[in-house]
């Protein structure tokens, strides 16, 4: 293509999320009159808490519509500070903190910040598409580390001790995760520290799924061993937590220095959040939290349905995750890649689900079902993929045998 006409070569790599060009296809077949479960979209089935609606159009009523700073009202860089560090023993300054719309843009601005071309960035593989997608457009070399079934999807110590290296400028975590639902655990991170400290590389924490987590858990953050906060920037939000996708609101909590630079590329980019969202989001941190429990509580039930629905499905097993709202089965005994293995499940059981391909070449082998769905719905999804892939089954042993 001729320079002319074509496109910038930092775009070249991007392509959509899998999740919408699932949902672009189960909405073709539900057009036509086919009725779908839908275990693809990543996002709360709740509706944003009340609380926090009236606190938002309040706050439209009363005029509060315009220009914040680039980097979020000062009380709600407050109210995040206290309460992100109470749930990690630490003290944050507001000043650390950089409010967004969405956590996306404290992965990528932070990302644009840090990396300079040719840099090598450590990223999970599967995990976020963002990540990778960001780390190109920065310049960076991605370079991707297995997270294991065998490790109960942490990372792959062994990969990071072999590639990480001077080159190294950012190690990406994210836990739990997106997409397998694991945690770190204390010891992967103190390793995962000890690295980033002899290697003096930067660590991007996505804690997004902080605080879904299961049986009584609490997930340690990187970010509170020793030295280390100086070197991370923790990026969350209130989209999962708070049921809050749609408003846009995140944050990234960052070293001063850090965050004045990440300010400058929000003031040229987007300028600053809606107002109106941050109003609702100081609600959302100050207000009864009780309902996140709850909803913490019901999430913990799906997961329990969901993994014994799919362990008992013959051929298929499933890991027992401890956070965020994926499940991330094995699908590996029916000799199917995961993307035909996703789309037989949409087209014959009329489940929405996603290939682990979708999360990068490790995920092969895997699909990712999202239970922020109801209860009567993942148990009709589970008797649905169950009888497709009864059927599946006795086509490959009749071939088998054939053979
Ligand atoms: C791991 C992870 N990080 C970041 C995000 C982005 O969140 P937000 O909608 O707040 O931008 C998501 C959303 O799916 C996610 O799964």
């Amino acid at each position: 293509m001729s320079r002319a006409y074509g496109y910038a070569s930092r775009t070249h790599h991007l392509v959509p999320e899998g999740a919408y060009q699932v949902l672009r296809r189960a909405q073709e077949l539900e057009a036509g009159g086919r009725p779908v479960i839908h275990l693809e979209i990543g996002q709360p089935d709740y509706d944003t808490f009340e609380n926090i609606r009236a606190s938002g159009m309040r706050a439209i009523a009363e005029g509060q519509t315009r220009y914040t700073p680039p980097a979020g009202m000062w009380r709600l860089r407050e109210a995040i500070a206290k309460q992100a560090g109470q749930q990690r023993g630490l003290n944050f300054d507001p000043s650390q903190v950089v409010v967004g719309p969405g956590a996306k843009p404290n992965l990528f601005f932070p990302a644009l910040a840090i990396i300079e071309p040719g840099d090598e960035v450590i990223y999970p593989n599967p995990g976020f598409p963002t990540y990778e997608a960001m780390i190109r457009v920065a310049g960076g070399k991605p370079i991707p580390v297995p997270l294991k079934e065998e490790n109960n999807f942490s990372f792959d110590l062994k990969a990071l001790r072999q590639l990480v290296n001077i080159q190294t400028r950012l190690v990406i975590l994210n836990s739990p995760s997106n997409p397998t639902g694991g945690v770190m655990p204390l010891a992967d991170l103190e390793e995962v520290a000890r690295l980033a400290r002899e290697f003096n590389c930067w660590v991007m924490s996505d804690e997004i799924y902080s605080r879904l987590v299961f049986d009584d858990l609490s997930v340690p953050s990187i970010a509170s061993l020793p030295g280390m906060m100086e070197r991370t920037i923790i990026v969350e939000g209130f989209s999962k937590t708070y049921a809050m996708t749609g408003w846009r609101l995140g944050y990234g909590i960052m070293p001063v220095e850090l965050a004045q630079v990440v300010e400058l590329l929000l003031t040229h980019s987007i300028g600053c959040t809606a107002q109106f969202t941050q109003i609702a989001g100081i609600e959302a941190l100050t207000g009864a939290q009780d309902q996140v429990a709850e909803m913490v509580r019901e999430y913990q039930k799906r997961r329990d349905i969901i993994v014994d629905g799919l362990n008992a499905i013959p051929g298929i097993t499933c890991q027992k995750p401890q956070g965020a709202f994926y499940v991330f089965p094995n699908i590996k005994s029916f000799g199917k890649s995961s993307s035909e293995m996703a789309d037989l499940l949409l087209e014959k059981a009329g489940v929405a689900v996603l290939p682990g391909t979708a999360f990068g070449e490790f995920g092969e082998g895997y699909l990712r079902l999202t239970y922020s769905n109801s209860i009567e719905n993942i148990q009709k999804a589970i008797q649905q993929i169950g009888e497709v892939v009864r059927r599946l089954r006795r086509v490959n042993m009749v071939n088998e045998y054939d053979h």
